[in-house]
Order: structure tokens, then sequence, then C-alpha cells
């Protein structure tokens, strides 16, 4: 959104040309600030004030209008139906108007032409050739959310960017300029629904003092289509309403939550609803009391009701009561209880069944649930992928995620289906994503952090676009529409995430980062209170073999997935090496399909991932004349860091495997530079984004 002037010379002419005068009715809010971003852009794009006309017949070659105004005439010129576009859809299109090429941008509703705006700069930003300025697009989820997991004290949980953005000292009467900064960073990519605080909650942000700070956030982002969402802490009637219990089944309890949605939509007429963790991780919930996950959901479905809002429950759940494998218990849950829930409440599943690791295969809930609409939750902060130091584009994993195929109603039952409601005809659709956003002056921390951000409002509106598709855009309109530039970082972008499972977490290994922070490896934790809290849990590594076996023979997690899956994954002929460790437990020896031993394989992957980054490192270096000094200089210090810390993973996993598979490097993987006591024995009490109770 920086809005640099674009750079070749013909476009600009053209443009210059065409939108030298521009039509654009105003009458809500909503147009006001799209009204504002245009004039932004285009000032910025075409180092030139755009032209606001009266009307469009004094020869406007931009029209902006809502369908209820268009002319008959106009009407006519724009192909396909406006029904199908719904509220936030728009059409941009050449037309004809008072005998003059033009472009057109509308829609049903106010919103729908703020999103047509922020597409059609992004054009621009693409330096598309004028004939090809056209679109019709309709996001294909309704709820588009980011979830921030900020505290109160402007801490914030998994945070790598800073301090939280809201400062909710001076609210509600000092509004800083980046909540509405925000504000437009999301529209212009469709986000629509926002939580601001942390999904382990404080009740306090539910108190008058709190709500008064919340609606003027609200106020904010109302002209921009964003709802705010409040996370619900199920205690919260004994901690700020007096009560005795908080039991979903008490009539006091539930007369309370019915309260507190009255008043908080008497402050928030568009306030989204609750956002809820509950028995996990040692959060209160309905389980305290003996009552089930629907039940809590459900009181809160009914006090939210008769205001339109939703409850968000979140389907993230493991107990420490519980010895089954973690990674079946949130299926075990919830799919027994599918249908149970009231129809304003969905169930928000993390993309996979642990912990949104660099590799995951799908979350077996996803297909399992017909009769509750699931919502995506994807990690746009990189808890397990280096904090914000490391340059990943997770759009790559979001898509794979995506593109997934869960096989429950035959082929072709995607995971993008069962989002986007398609599959089991959900009548509500959404994707949430924990937000890497903090006060760092870049908003998140590493420059390329942005294109996660960027890439999760994209594939929220639509799940089915590519990463590449994203990769290019972000690139074109952040950087540079070169080619010398787009085709190497395209191909660096989009082999990013690969390159960090290979020096993290290679052939389905999991959740062997160090405890508590998980900032770097440790894959040797075992001193945790809670067996899954320590890395020895999912790597069970010993003289024999390594990995966790989830076929019948292990935990059966298979069986939570669609037969062909539960085959393919459980035979080691058809399972991909990608996963072969998350459902396998295998011997040191075993074969790989390239010939070498597991051994072999996972020390050459990981020494491939060290060179990988390396390439990414040589590639930026190239880059120097596309990008300005400080942002070249910046990463390329980041990948310094990425590159020092892929030898720390390679070299402390090795090592500490290595004990157990009593073989030695093979020929092209480094020697390590430090003994395994030494990287057992780095320790960072300070790490960010973590609480210093916080055990896991
Ligand atoms: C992870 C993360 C926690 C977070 C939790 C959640 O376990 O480490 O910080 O609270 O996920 O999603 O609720």
């Amino acid at each position: 959104m920086r809005y640099d002037q674009i750079a070749d010379e013909t476009r600009l002419g053209e443009y210059q040309n065409a939108f030298g005068g521009i039509y654009f009715n105003t009458d809500s809010p909503t147009l006001k600030v799209a009204l504002q971003e245009m004039d932004r852009g285009l000032s910025g794009l075409l180092a030139q004030s755009p032209r606001f006309l009266d009307t469009a017949s004094d020869g406007a070659g931009l029209i902006v209008l809502k369908k209820v105004l268009l002319d008959a005439t106009t009407l006519q010129q724009v192909a396909g139906d406006f029904e199908g576009l719904g509220r936030d859809g728009f059409v941009i299109s050449p037309i004809t108007s008072n005998g003059r090429k033009a472009t057109l941008i509308t829609a049903n509703e106010d919103l729908g032409i703020l999103y047509g705006v922020f597409h059609f700069l992004r054009q621009l930003q693409m330096q598309q050739p004028l004939h090809a300025l056209k679109e019709r697009s309709t996001p294909k989820t309704d709820i588009r959310m980011l979830n921030h997991w900020d505290n109160l004290d402007r801490t914030v949980e998994r945070g790598y960017a800073g301090f939280s953005i809201w400062n909710w000292h001076t609210l509600p009467d000092l509004i800083d300029q980046r909540y509405i900064d925000y504000a437009r960073a999301n529209a212009s990519i469709g986000i629509n629904a926002t939580s601001p605080t942390n999904v382990n909650a404080n009740a306090e942000i539910l108190t008058p003092h709190y709500l008064e700070k919340v609606q003027a956030l609200a106020r904010v982002f109302r002209p921009y289509g964003i709802k705010v969402y409040l996370t619900a802490r199920f205690s919260a009637p004994i901690e700020i309403g007096g009560l005795q219990t908080a039991d979903p089944l008490d009539t006091q309890v539930r007369q309370w939550w019915k309260d507190k949605a009255t008043e908080i939509y008497s402050l928030i007429p568009d306030f989204g609803g609750f956002l809820v963790k509950a028995n996990s991780e040692g959060q209160p919930g309905p389980q305290n009391y003996g009552r089930t996950h629907a039940d809590g959901a459900n009181m809160l479905a009914e006090a939210l009701a008769p205001h339109q809002g939703t409850v968000i429950w979140r389907a993230f759940v493991y107990s420490e009561h519980d010895l089954t494998d973690r990674a079946k218990q949130a299926f075990s849950e919830f799919v027994p209880v599918d249908g149970q829930f009231h129809t304003n409440v969905m169930l928000q599943v993390k993309n996979g069944p642990i912990d949104f690791q660099p590799r995951e295969p799908f979350h077996p809930m996803f297909g399992a649930m017909p009769k509750t609409p699931l919502m995506m939750e994807f990690q746009i902060t990189q808890e397990y992928l280096g904090f914000s130091t490391h340059l990943v584009f997770l759009p790559r994993l979001f898509e794979e995620v995506l593109q997934a195929d869960t096989y429950r109603k035959g082929k072709g039952s995607t995971v993008a289906r069962v989002i986007d409601g398609s599959l089991h005809g959900y009548t509500r659709t959404g994707m949430a994503g924990v937000a890497n956003i903090g006060t760092d002056i870049n908003w998140t921390g590493h420059p390329f952090g942005q294109a996660n951000w960027y890439g999760f409002g994209r594939l929220a509106w639509d799940p089915y676009m590519s990463s590449e598709q994203i990769a290019e855009e972000w690139l074109r309109t952040t950087f540079s529409n070169e080619r010398g530039f787009l085709q190497p970082m395209k191909q660096l972008l989009l082999g990013s995430r690969e390159a960090v499972v290979h020096y993290m977490n290679p052939l389905g290994l999991h959740h062997i980062f160090d405890s508590g922070h998980h900032y770097g490896p440790g894959p040797w934790v075992d001193n945790h209170s809670r067996p899954e809290w320590n890395p020895v849990y999912y790597h069970r590594a010993d003289r024999l073999g390594v990995g966790f076996d989830r076929t019948a023979t292990g935990s059966d997690a298979l069986q939570q997935y669609a037969p062909h899956w539960a085959e393919k994954w459980g035979d080691l002929a058809s399972c991909p090496e990608e996963y072969l460790l998350w459902f396998h437990h295998l011997p040191w020896t075993y074969v790989l399909k390239n010939g070498h031993t597991l051994w072999e394989g996972m020390a050459l992957t990981y020494q491939q991932g060290v060179v990988e980054v390396q390439q990414m490192k040589n590639t930026w270096a190239q880059m120097a004349p596309y990008v300005d000094l400080e942002q070249h200089d910046r990463v390329s210090m980041l990948l310094d860091i990425q590159l020092k810390e892929a030898r720390w993973w390679r070299d402390a996993c090795l090592l500490y495997f290595g004990q157990f598979s009593g073989e030695p490097l093979p020929p092209g993987v480094d020697a390590p530079d430090h003994s395994l006591g030494y990287y057992q024995s780095l320790k960072f009490p300070y790490a960010p984004g973590i609480r210093p109770s916080w055990d896991d």
C-alpha cells in the first residue's frame, strides 16, 4: 500500500490519460473511505492528484458507482448477474460511457465498492494493460478473520513483531493512525473480522471499562467492513459477574451471558460474537461442570442469537487427563456431537491435528462433521517456523492444506470445499488466521511476514487461489514489476516453506521444538509434567528406531481419516515420505525410496535445508538493484540469522538422533560446530512471545 509511482512510463502515460477524470459517488462512510483510498492510491501511482467530477457525463474515464445507480445502458454492458455478487462482491469492467471508453467499478453494496477499489489499485500496481482491467469477484467465505493473541498488558502470545498494536490504556480517546491503517490493510485483502484479544482470555475485556475501548475500535473498523469479535473466558460469570458458578446449564449463568450480550450490542450494534477456547491447556470450560462442549457453545449461542451473533468455538482441545494420542483428541471430542450445536455455532479447527507444525497432514475433522460448520484456523505468526526472523512463505503451506482431499464424499472432497461450505452445504463459512502483527515499524518484524498476512487474506477470500499467484501479486505490489526480480524471487518464496521443513522437521518429524518458547530445536526435552509437552513424546527415538506409530499397531489415529488415506498412509509402500515419521515408527536402517537408509535420509535432508537457505541468501544478494537499501540490508541480515539457525537445527538434531542411530554422518553433511551438550545447554528464558509461566 505504498503506492509508489508506476515505473513503466508507457503504462503510466496510458493510466494518466485514461483516469484523468473520475466520477465517484459517495453517500456513505464506506464509500467515503473508498474514495479516500482511491485518491491516495492514484496520487501516488499516477503522480498526479485525481480529478473527481460531479457527473459521469463530464467525461469520466473511471466510474465508481453502486449497481442501483447505474443507468440501463451501462448496466447492459456489465456481463453476468449481480445476484451472485452478494454483499461483498464487485465487478471491474471496461465500458463505453457517453461515447468514451471508461472503466467501471460497481457492486451491490458499499463494501463491494471498497473491495473493488482496492482490487483496481492492485491491478494498477501490477501494471496491467488497460484492456485487462477487469474482474468479477465474490468471496467464497463469509467470515475472514484475524485472531490476535494479544494480552491486555500489550504482550502478544506467540508474537514476534513487538508489542500489541492495541493501546488499551489510551483507548477509547486516542485513535492511533495504526488502527486506521490496520483497517485499510485488512480491507485491501478482504478481511472482514477481527478478534483483538488472546484466546487464553482475560474476562476483563468484557467489563464496561474495556467494552468502551472495544467500541472505539469497532467504530474505526466499521466503514472498512470489519466486525469485532471478543474472546470470551468461560469463567467470566464468576470472575466479573460475581456468580458462584459458570455452569452452562445454570439459569443465572445463562441470564448473565444474555445480559452481557445485550450490553455489548447496545455499544456495538454490529458486534460479531464470541471466540472461545474452553477446556484446553488449562482454560476453564463446560467440562469443569460435567457438561459438554455443545452445552457450553449453545449457551453462548442462545445469548447471541437475538442479535445475529456467532459463537466461534475452538476445536483445539487436548487434556492432561486423556492419555490417548494428542493428535486424536479433538476428533474424538467433537465428531460424536456433530449435529448438536445451535445454528449460530461454528467450530474453528486448526489446519492439522497437532499444532501449526511446519508440515502436518490435514486435520481429520475436516470432512467428518457434515452438520456443523467448520472454520479453518491457520497460524500466520511463525510460532513453529522460526519466529519473525525466518523467511517462510506460508501461502504454500495454506494451499497444501486447502487442496488436500479428505475423500469424505468421494474424490474431490477437498478441505477448501469444506471451508467454503460447498461440500456439506454449510450455511456459515469462514477462515481465521492467528495474526503476526505488532508494533514493529514494519508491522510484522520480517518484511516478508507481510506476504503471509496478505496471502492469508487472499486465501480467505478465495481458498482455491494458487500460492504462485499470491507470490506474484505480493512481489509486484510490494517491490517491483521487473522480470529480473520477479522470476527468482517467486522461486525463492515458493521454495521457502519446504526449506524450513527440511532444516527443522524432515520426513514427518514434528513438535521437536525446545519447550515453552518453541525457539530452536529441543528433541531431547523430556522433563515436563504433561507427556505431550515433551518432544520425546512425538519422535519416540531409541536404538531401534524413530517416529510415532499412528497405525493400528500404535495409536491408530489413522482410523480418523477416510479409508483412502488410512490405507495409503498406513502402508509404508504408499505413505509419502514427507509423512513417514508422522505415521510410522521405523528402524534407522529402513530404506527410503532413493536407496538411502532412514538415518542417511534424515541427515541429508537437514543438510539440504541448510543449502536451500544459502541459496535464498545468494538470490537475495542479487536483488539489490530492485529493492531500497534499507529493506535490502535488513532482509540480508535476517537471512544470515536464518542460515545460522538452520545450521543450529541440523547440528543439534543430528547429534541428538545420531546417538540412537549409532551411525556416522553420511558424506555431504557438514560436521557440527559444537557438541550435543553445548546445544542442550542453550537456554532462552527471554525468548519473545511467551508468558514466563507458560510450560509447553
Ligand atoms: C499453541 C500455542 C499456545 C496457544 C495454543 C492455542 O499451543 O503454543 O500459545 O495458546 O496453541 O492455540 O490455543
